[in-house]
């Protein structure tokens, strides 16, 4: 591996994988930083950043191997085409052992080894597939992104309502940004990272009473937090207005951290990006400014 290493990033035109190619540019200008994405006519603001742009598609597994030639360490972004992933991955993976890439960080999920999160089974068939294949290396595993719930937020503003079916479990999200700035961390670590696992989650857990508390704080109209049955909590989704399997998703998460699985108190994010993660009030803020 050359002294300073060329890092290639998938998803590059994503909303992590953008933040990433980002401060990667703005914080380590002398590395050479590849911006695998599936459409050139998406990254120009990438391509000005500095980066190289090369095509790189899933599902075009023949053009991956070389699209990875002379990338030391690879990001591999996991997709967001839920139930094809794992083939997906498994193409990406192949074609980086085949082009001798020095280190893969993957971006998996909480706990994957015992989490009972329905959303997890991809990324453990990934994790899976990286020892299997016998490539060097790194799990980065995210908790819940605050964003997944700006939505929600902005809907409990407006009717008063922050509906819910989590229970009391705690959940320790962090912000898109604070998972980015991770991985940068980790990437351009001068200590070797092959074999490493990080458990990356929000330093502060909250419950969705305490996001209804807060948005009633900063909002100034009552909110309060109503945990339904998984049917009438699904109905209530699609009627903010998301689809029906996104809202067959969030049902399945706020399930995982009624049981726990979105909870994490090892500060490990903190300690990797070597600040506090954004807190909760943060994200609140941005909601109710979007609306
Ligand atoms: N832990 C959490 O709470 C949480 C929340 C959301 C997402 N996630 C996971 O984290 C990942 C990154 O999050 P995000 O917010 O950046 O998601 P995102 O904005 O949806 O980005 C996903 C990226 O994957 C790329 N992609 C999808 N299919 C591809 C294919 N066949 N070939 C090459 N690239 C492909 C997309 O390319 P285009 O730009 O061309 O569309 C996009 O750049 C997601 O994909 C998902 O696996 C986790």
């Amino acid at each position: 591996m050359t002294e300073i290493p060329t890092l290639a990033v998938t998803g590059a035109t994503g909303q992590l994988g953008r933040i990433v190619v980002r401060l990667l540019r703005e914080r380590h200008p002398d590395i050479k930083v590849i911006a695998l994405v599936r459409d050139v006519a998406k990254a120009g603001d990438l391509a000005a950043l500095g980066a190289e742009l090369r095509l790189f598609d899933y599902d075009q597994p023949e053009s991956l191997q070389g699209a990875l030639e002379g990338v030391d360490k690879l990001l591999l972004i996991s997709g967001n085409a839920v139930g094809e992933r794992e083939r997906q991955h498994r193409a990406v993976i192949d074609a980086a052992k085949a082009a001798n890439v020095g280190l893969i960080a993957y971006t998996s999920v909480l706990r994957a080894s015992e989490t009972s999160l329905p959303i997890a089974a991809e990324h453990k068939a990934t994790e899976l597939i990286l020892r299997g294949v016998g490539v060097p290396h790194v799990l980065l595993r995210h908790g819940w992104y605050l964003e997944n719930y700006l939505f929600r937020v902005q809907a409990a503003a407006k009717d008063g309502k922050l509906v819910h079916c989590a229970g009391d479990g705690r959940i320790s999200a962090a912000a898109r940004a604070d998972y980015a700035e991770a991985a940068v961390a980790i990437l351009t670590s001068p200590e070797s990272q092959a074999g490493k696992i990080y458990e990356l989650a929000g330093s502060d857990s909250f419950t969705f009473a305490d996001m209804a508390a807060e948005t009633t704080r900063q909002s100034g109209r009552s909110v309060v937090a109503v945990d339904l049955p998984k049917p009438e909590f699904e109905a209530a989704i699609v009627a903010i207005g998301l689809p029906a399997f996104v809202a067959a998703l969030i049902a399945k998460s706020d399930y995982g951290a009624r049981e726990g699985g979105l909870f994490d108190d090892s500060r490990t994010l903190e300690r990797v990006i070597g600040r506090e993660p954004t807190p909760l009030h943060q994200m609140i803020t941005s909601a109710l400014s979007g609306i």
